[in-house]
């Protein structure tokens, strides 16, 4: 099966070739903590091996579920913030067409979610939309006490119970969280909920294919039998410390390059709408593996050609610490032909024929091309397909980067002490038990 390939052949304006080899010994460094252990977050490497050493049981039983919602349920809401949320609907879309929710004919739920803000329209609006339709919950939350989550499940069990009672409500919420300790398993142990666990091993973020992601990605029709034979697939090729060998870890090798040069906010690109969300998973992934001790590259993304008419402007000629990550997708599931046109008022006779795809991919070359002499430095990573194998196997790419990427500039990829400041600050003004000392404090702040 074709796999992806790691092109960083437009980066020769910025690396000189003898800086791979010079970072080589740190890399093997960082590939020694991560594979012996020795490293920072030791106990959160469970994405390494996860593609091949998932539970088998479980696994079956997410298939089992993900069937008896598609025949019970006309909308499913996956309930989750973060980590809990972002792989799974990245994924969604990256594997459906467009407008999938609006698609006549569907064999699936329509698949929504909540809990990943604090708004109540939001929230309001999604009750609204679902009506009187049937529908089931995946609450997921790996503390189980997250806030957002814990609200949008709150009301929408209730709106489970107000239709089936207290007893077929249950039968429609599915709970993935701890296999020990929270809110949650403690609510689902005691309520009889199907329970699915996020592994202690695995953060939030490099979760999507745990349970976290797999049982929505399965509800939406998702092949999670491909998507992990690509990860497993990725495992076994990213295994090599060598750079010249081993294309995640040349990727976060160059990273690390252009960072040190003063390239520190890195743009994840791609070329079709329904990536945009893989780009928010990944935002989160490198941002908060990566973003500690006053340090670190800032990702941000960028949706192509859309943007290139917002922000292509500082691309091109704005402050010189950008560089680009495009994810490419060779073979576009869908295509459009430009008609002929015997008028040609609008000038376009000279595509008449051509097709979109075509037209996106000159697109791209003459991106790269521009920001390139621009001074802006382009890696592509080239995806085969916009399918579930070639998805695993992106996934686990960068999954193990990130952790390379964060030993070799020192920090711990695998905690994020700095989500919680927030949390803190926000359960002392809404008053929460234990935080009286804090209330007081903000409270004087905010009044002063
Ligand atoms: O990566 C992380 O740890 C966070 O982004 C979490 O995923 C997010 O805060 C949600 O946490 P939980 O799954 O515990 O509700």
């Amino acid at each position: 099966m074709a796999h992806i390939s790691f092109d960083s052949s437009a980066l020769t304006k910025f690396v000189h070739d003898n800086e791979l080899s010079e970072i080589q010994p740190l890399v093997t460094a960082a590939d020694k903590e991560l594979r012996e252990g020795t490293g920072a977050g030791n106990d959160f490497r469970g994405f390494l091996d996860l593609p091949v050493a998932y539970d088998k049981d479980e696994f079956a039983r997410i298939k089992a579920a993900a069937k008896k919602v598609q025949g019970n349920s006309e909308v499913f809401v996956a309930i989750g913030i973060g980590g809990s949320y972002l792989g799974a609907q990245a994924a969604i879309d990256f594997l459906n067409p467009n407008f999938y929710n609006q698609q006549a004919n569907r064999s699936v739920p329509e698949v929504y979610f909540a809990g990943n803000s604090i708004s109540g329209s939001y929230l309001h609006d999604l009750v609204q939309m679902i009506g009187d339709r049937d529908f089931s919950i995946n609450v997921i939350s790996k503390s189980g006490t997250t806030t957002e989550p814990s609200i949008a499940f709150r009301v929408l069990k209730a709106k489970l119970i107000a239709k089936y009672g207290a007893a077929g409500a249950k039968e429609r919420i599915f709970a993935t969280t701890d296999k020990a300790k929270g809110a949650l398993k403690t609510e689902a142990d005691a309520e009889g909920y199907e329970e699915f666990v996020v592994p202690d091993d695995i953060g939030g973020r490099f979760s999507v294919l745990s349970a976290v992601g797999l049982l929505p990605i399965a509800v939406a029709g998702g092949d999670i039998d491909q998507l992990m034979q690509g990860a497993a697939d990725a495992r076994s090729e990213y295994t090599n410390p060598d750079v010249t060998k081993n294309e995640a870890y040349r990727y976060a090798a160059l990273r690390n390059i252009l960072y040190r040069k003063g390239f520190t906010t890195e743009l994840l690109e791609n070329y079709e709408p329904n990536l945009r969300l893989f780009g928010e998973w990944w935002k989160q992934l490198m941002g908060e593996s990566e973003g500690k001790d006053q340090k670190g590259i800032y990702p941000s993304s960028a949706n192509f050609s859309t943007d290139l008419h917002s922000l292509g402007q500082y691309i091109q000629e704005g402050l010189r610490n950008l560089f680009e990550t495009v994810v490419k997708i060779d073979d576009a599931p869908n295509d459009v032909t430009i008609p002929d046109d015997d008028k040609n008022l609008d000038g376009l006779g000279y595509l008449a024929g051509k097709s979109m795809n075509y037209v996106n991919d000159k697109a791209y070359h003459g991106v790269v091309l521009a920001h390139t002499d621009g001074g802006v430095p382009v890696m592509t990573v080239n995806v085969p397909k916009q399918d579930a194998y070639s998805l695993g196997y992106t996934i686990y790419f960068f999954e193990i980067a990130v952790a390379i990427s964060g030993y070799l500039n020192g920090i711990n990829p695998f905690n994020q002490p700095g989500v919680e400041a927030y949390k803190k600050n926000m359960f002392a003004l809404l008053g929460r038990q234990g935080y009286e000392e804090l209330t007081k404090e903000l409270t004087a702040r905010l009044n002063k």
